[in-house]
C-alpha cells in the first residue's frame, strides 16, 4: 500500500488501490457518484481510458502512456515492463504469456509468447529412473523454458503500437534504477520467498537487504534489471536474445546444468495466432487458442451452459453450481485429453471442442441431481501454483488489450540471472510429467503435452475480450493456474446472467473443479452451509481453500453511459485501476 498514496494525489488521472478510496470519480472538477445505486460494490469509472493491473504503480505507467497519445497496445507494453520491476512475483521479462488485442475497427489479434522447451528437451526428462522427479520438473535450472515476453511484447507493438519502443521501456527503467517503495504485500511475499532463494546469490542480493527481508516502505532498486531493460530499449528483442543479456543467461545455464543455449534464444519466435471465437447468448467471446487451453475450455463451458436458464435458478444456488461444475469437469477432461502445442500436435480437435453440437451432446448426458464422476480412464491413454498476472487496457478509441503473462510459480524458478537482474521462469513444469502418469490427484500424463524440443507447454491463461453487437463489452483475465479458466467463466456469467456490475462480478465468491482431483474447491465463506449441504447430498466432495481464487483485472464498457468501468480484485492488495 505504500505506493498508493501518491496516486491519490495525482492531479488528473485517478487510481485506486484497494477499496480505500470513496467510489466516486473526481476529474476536472466533475464529481460522478456511483452510476448503479444499490450495488453491493461500485466499479471505478473513467471516460477516456483505463488500465487495470495487479500493481497500481504499473497501472499509472500505462495511464501516462494513454494520456500521451499512446494506444491500448502501447499502454499494455509499458505496463508489462513496469510490472517486471514492481511486481517481481509474476511481472517479467524472463517468462512468457499471451496478449489479445481487439481494435475498435478491424480483426481481433492474438499474440502467443509462451515459453518453449530447449532443443534438448524430451518427454522423459522429468523422470529419474522411471519415477517422477518433481523438483527437476518445477524447481531447477531444467525447469526453465526459453523466455517469450520480450519477443511477444515487441511483436504486438510492431504490429499495432504508436509511441516509440524506447518510450514504453523508459518508466520501467526508471523504476528499476531509482527504486520504488516496497508495499506491505510485496514485503510479505519477498519475506516468504527468501528462504527458497538461498542457493541463488544473485536472487538474494536483488530481493533482500544483504540477506535481511525488506520492510514496507523500503526502496527496492534493481540496477542490473535496469541495464537489461536499457539493452531491450536500445535493441528490441536483440537486446535480450543476443549480446550481453543472452550471454549472462546462457552462462547461468551452463554453470548449473540448465539446458537453454544461445541457439535456443536466437531461434525463439513469438507467434500471431487466430483467436478462439465463441458466443454466449448475444455476446461474442474472443480468447486465447492453443497452446493455451484457456479459450477452448472457456467456450466449451459457455456452450454447455447456454442450454440452461442460470438466471432462473439464481446465482450461488446448488442447482447452478451443479451445472457449472459438471461443465468444468468435462472441459478439463477434454483439456487433458486433447490439448497441447498446435505446432507439435497436428489436427488438434479444436473445432469440435468449440462446436455447439458437441456441447449439446455433453449437456444431454449430464447427471440429474447427483454428482458426475471423474477418472484417469476418461483420457485413456500437479499441483497449480499461484502467480501469474493479468492486465486489461482500453483506450479512448475503444481499442482493447487483455494480456496475461507469468513466470509460472511465484518468483518463477527463484533464479535471478546474475548480472542481468531478472527472474527466470519455471514454465517447463506445465508440460505433463511423463506418459501415463494421469492420476486422481490431478497429475496428467497424456501425449499432447509431453515435453519435446522447442515445444510450447500447455497453458491455462485466458485473456479474454467480449463484445456485444460488434461493440466492446468486457475485457478480463486472471492468474491462478488451472483455476484461471473457471475464474473467467464465473466472472463472465456474473455479468451476463446475473446482471452484476463489474466490481460485484469480480468480488463474488468463486469455486473450481478441474476434473481431477474430483472435488469442488470453494473460496472461504463464499457459499452458504445449507447450499453446501445440498451439493454434498448429491455426492460432491467439497473443499475450502484458504487462498483466494485468482485476481481478476477487468474493464466493462457500459453502452448506456459510454463510460468505462473497472472491476479490480480486492483479493490482490496492491492492484490498481487508473483511468482518466
Ligand atoms: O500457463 C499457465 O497456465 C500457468 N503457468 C500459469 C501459472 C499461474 O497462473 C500461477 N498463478 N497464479
Amino acid at each position: 500500500m505504500a505506493g498508493m498514496n501518491q496516486h491519490k494525489r495525482h492531479p488528473v488521472a485517478w487510481c485506486r488501490g484497494r477499496a480505500v478510496f470513496p467510489t466516486v470519480l473526481v476529474w476536472a472538477g466533475l464529481v460522478v457518484g456511483p452510476l448503479n445505486l444499490g450495488a453491493a460494490s461500485a466499479p471505478i469509472y473513467a471516460r477516456q481510458g483505463m488500465v487495470v493491473s495487479q500493481c497500481a504503480i504499473a497501472s499509472r505507467v500505462g495511464l501516462e502512456v494513454l494520456r500521451e497519445g499512446g494506444n491500448a497496445v502501447d499502454a499494455a507494453v509499458a505496463t508489462a515492463f513496469a510490472l517486471a520491476v514492481t511486481y517481481p512475483a509474476a511481472g517479467n521479462v524472463g517468462g512468457g504469456g499471451f496478449l489479445l488485442y481487439r481494435p475498435a475497427q478491424g480483426e481481433t489479434a492474438a499474440y502467443d509468447f509462451r515459453e518453449t522447451a530447449p532443443a534438448v528437451a524430451h518427454e522423459r526428462m522429468f523422470l529419474k529412473d522411471g519415477v517422477y522427479d518433481s523438483k527437476r520438473h518445477h524447481l531447477s535450472h531444467q525447469a526453465v523454458g526459453v523466455p517469450g515476453t520480450v519477443a511477444g511484447l515487441h511483436l504486438a507493438w510492431r504490429d499495432h503500437g504508436k509511441l516509440p519502443w524506447r518510450r514504453l521501456l523508459a518508466p520501467g527503467i526508471r523504476l528499476a534504477e531509482d527504486g520504488f517503495p516496497v508495499s506491505y504485500t510485496l514485503a510479505g511475499s519477498l519475506k516468504n520467498i527468501l528462504p527458497q532463494m538461498t542457493n541463488y546469490p544473485a536472487s538474494l542480493a536483488q530481493f533482500s537487504r544483504r540477506g535481511a527481508a525488506f520492510q514496507p516502505g523500503d526502496k527496492l532498486r534493481q540496477k542490473d534489471l535496469a541495464n537489461t531493460l536499457r539493452r531491450i530499449a536500445a535493441r528490441g528483442p536483440a537486446g535480450f536474445y543476443e549480446g550481453e543479456t543472452a550471454r549472462l543467461l546462457t552462462e547461468e545455464m551452463r554453470r548449473h546444468g540448465g539446458l537453454i543455449t544461445g541457439e535456443d534464444l536466437l531461434s525463439y519466435q513469438a507467434r500471431r495466432r487466430e483467436p478462439v471465437r465463441g458466443s454466449y447468448g448475444g455476446l461474442e467471446v474472443f480468447s486465447m487458442p492453443p497452446p493455451s487451453s484457456g479459450g477452448v475450455a472457456l467456450v466449451e463451458m459457455l456452450n454447455i451452459l447456454e442450454g440452461f436458464d442460470l438466471r432462473a435458478a439464481g446465482m450461488g444456488s446448488a442447482a447452478n453450481i451443479h451445472r457449472v461444475v459438471e461443465a468444468m469437469r468435462r472441459a478439463f477432461a477434454d483439456r487433458a485429453k486433447y490439448l497441447g502445442d498446435p505446432d507439435c500436435n497436428p489436427g488438434l480437435p479444436v473445432d469440435r471442442l468449440l462446436s455447439k453440437d458437441y456441447a449439446g451432446e455433453l449437456r444431454a448426458a449430464f447427471p440429474a441431481g447427483r454428482a458426475g464422476a471423474s477418472s484417469p480412464q476418461d483420457v485413456l491413454d500437479e499441483k497449480d501454483s499461484r502467480e501469474t498476472t493479468h492486465l486489461s487496457v482500453v483506450d479512448a478509441s475503444r481499442n482493447a488489450v487483455a494480456l496475461t503473462y507469468t513466470l509460472e510459480d511465484s518468483f518463477g524458478s527463484r533464479i535471478v540471472v546474475p548480472g542481468a537482474g531478472f527472474l527466470l521462469n519455471n514454465e517447463m513444469g506445465d508440460f505433463n510429467a511423463g506418459y501415463g502418469l494421469t492420476a486422481t490427484n490431478g497429475l496428467i500424463g497424456t501425449l499432447p503435452n509431453l515435453a519435446a524440443p522447442r515445444k510450447r507447454m500447455l497453458s491455462s491463461m485466458t485473456p479474454t475480450i467480449v463484445t456485444r453487437d460488434g461493440e466492446l463489452y468486457l475485457v478480463l483475465g486472471s492468474p491462478g493456474g488451472r483455476t484461471i479458466i473457471n475464474t473467467i467463466l464465473l466472472t463472465l456469467l456474473n455479468v451476463a446472467d446475473f446482471e452484476m456490475n463489474i466490481q460485484e462480478a469480480v468480488d463474488a465468491p468463486r469455486f473450481h473443479h478441474q476434473w481431477l482431483p474430483d472435488q469442488i474447491v470453494f473460496e472461504r465463506h463464499g457459499i452458504s452451509p445449507d447450499t453446501l449441504g445440498l451439493l454434498e447430498r448429491e455426492g460432491y466432495r467439497l473443499e475450502t481453500s484458504p487462498y483466494p481464487q485468482g485476481f481478476v483485472c477487468a474493464i466493462f464498457l457500459n453502452s448506456r453511459t459510454g463510460w468505462l468501468e473497472a472491476g479490480m480484485d480486492h483479493r490482490a492488495a496492491d492492484a490498481g485501476a487508473a483511468g482518466w
